[in-house]
C-alpha cells in the first residue's frame, strides 16, 4: 500500500512517499528557516506564501524520487492539526484537490501524531512505549499501548506553559544567537559548564513547566548586563541542557516506575538534541516487568523535524486502526490549534 503524504504546519514544505508504513521511498523537505532567520521567527504570513510556491516542485519530485506515478498512490495523506492556519491550508487544499481530481481517499493526520509515529519509521517498536515529543510548539508525553489490534496513544502530561523548543529558541535570542536556537544552544553547550544550577521547576503528575527557566536566565543576563558583568554563553547554554534534559529524564523515570514500558520514544525537533540523546542512553541501564533490556529509540535526523513521512506513517497507522471511520474527506478543515 502506497501513501502520499502532505506536511506543510510551519516553515517545511513536504512530501513523502511511504510504502506499507515502513518504507520511505521518498521524503523531499524543503525548508524556509533561511527566509526567517532575519526575522527571529517563523513568520506566518511569509511562511503561506513560500509553501505556495514550493508545494508543487516538492511534489513533482517526491513521485519523481519513489518511481511512482499517481495512479500508483492508495492514499493520500494531510496535516490538517495543529500549526500555522495559512500553511495548513495550503498542503490541505492541494492534498484535498488532488485526492478529489483523482478519486484517491483523503487521510488527515494531526502533526503531533505524525511525530509520535516518526519514531516507528525503520525501528521494530516493542509496546507499550513511553513517548515523548518535544519540538517547538509542544512538549508532550504519551503512553502507547495496543489494545485489540489498535494502536492506542493515551497522554500522560503536557507542559503548562513554554514548550522545550520554545525555551531553546527564547534563550537563544537573548544571547544573541541565531533562530532556530536549538542547534546553536546544543554546540555552545559542549564547551560550557553548568554554573547555574538551576532547580527542578515543582509540577505535579507528569505536565511540565519551562517558564520558570526562562524567566531565572533572563534575570541572570539582565543582572549581569546591569552590573557590567561578563558571562559565558557556553556555560548559559550548558546549565540550560542539564536543566531541561534532566527534567525529561525524571518525568519519563517515573512512567517508567510505575508503568509497564519496554520501549522509549523520543520525537519532534528537540530530540535532535546531543545532551538528551547521551543521557537518555542511561534508560537502557533499566529493565522491563519481563526483566529485559529498555530500548531508546530516536528517529534518524531527517526524521526528527518536520517532515512528510512521519505523516505517511502515522495515516498507515490510523487506517490500521480503523480511527477515520468513514472517511469523509472533503468536510476536513485545517484547524490551528
Ligand atoms: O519539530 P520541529 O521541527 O517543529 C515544530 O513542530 O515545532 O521542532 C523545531 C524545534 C525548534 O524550537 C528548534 O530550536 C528545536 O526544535 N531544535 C533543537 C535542536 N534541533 C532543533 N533543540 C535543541 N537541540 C537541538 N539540537
Ligand atoms: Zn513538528
Amino acid at each position: 500500500m502506497k501513501i502520499l503524504a502532505f506536511e506543510s504546519s510551519c516553515d517545511e514544505t513536504s512530501v513523502a512517499v511511504v510504502e506499507d508504513g515502513k518504507k520511505i521511498l521518498s521524503n523531499i523537505i524543503s525548508t524556509q528557516i533561511d527566509i526567517h532567520k532575519e526575522f527571529g521567527g517563523v513568520v506566518p504570513e511569509i511562511a503561506s506564501r513560500h509553501h505556495i510556491e514550493n508545494i508543487l516542485p516538492v511534489f513533482t519530485e517526491a513521485l519523481e524520487k519513489a518511481n511512482c506515478k499517481l495512479s500508483d498512490i492508495d492514499y493520500i495523506a494531510v496535516t490538517n492539526t495543529p500549526g500555522l492556519i495559512g500553511s495548513l491550508l495550503v498542503g490541505l487544499m492541494f492534498a484535498k484537490s488532488l485526492s478529489y481530481a483523482n478519486n484517491i481517499p483523503l487521510i488527515p493526520v494531526n502533526h503531533i501524531n505524525g511525530h509520535i509515529f516518526s519514531s516507528f519509521i525503520d525501528n521494530d517498536v516493542k509496546l507499550p512505549a513511553i513517548s515523548l515529543v518535544v519540538s517547538g510548539g509542544h512538549t508532550n508525553l504519551y503512553y502507547i499501548y495496543e489494545e485489540n489490534g489498535k494502536i492506542i496513544t493515551d497522554l500522560l502530561g503536557e507542559t503548562l506553559d513554554d514548550a522545550v523548543g520554545e525555551t531553546y529558541d527564547k534563550i537563544a535570542r537573548i544571547l544573541g544567537l541565531e533562530y532556530p536556537g536549538g542547534p546553536h544552544i546544543d554546540k555552545l553547550s559542549v564547551s560550557g559548564k553548568d554554573i547555574l544550577k538551576i532547580k527542578k521547576p515543582k509540577v505535579d503528575g507528569y505536565n511540565f513547566s519551562f517558564s520558570g527557566i526562562k524567566t531565572f536566565i533572563t534575570n541572570y543576563v539582565n543582572t549581569q548586563n546591569m552590573k557590567g558583568n561578563p558571562f559565558s554563553k557556553e556555560d548559559i547554554a550548558k546549565s540550560l541542557q542539564e536543566i531541561i534534559v534532566n527534567v525529561l529524564y525524571d518525568k519519563i523515570l517515573m512512567a517508567v516506575k510505575e508503568k509497564d514500558v519496554k520501549t522509549i520514544l523520543v520525537a519532534g525537533g528537540v530530540s535532535a538534541n546531543k545532551r538528551l540523546r547521551e543521557k537518555f542512553l542511561e534508560f537502557t541501564n533499566l529493565k522491563t516487568d519481563e526483566n529485559e533490556q529498555i530500548q531508546v529509540h530516536f528517529p534518524k535526523m531527517e526524521y526528527c523535524t518536520d517532515n512528510a513521512a512521519m505523516i505517511g506513517v502515522a495515516a498507515y497507522y490510523d487506517l490500521k486502526n480503523n480511527s477515520q471511520g468513514e472517511l469523509k474527506q472533503y468536510d476536513v478543515d485545517a484547524i490551528s490549534t
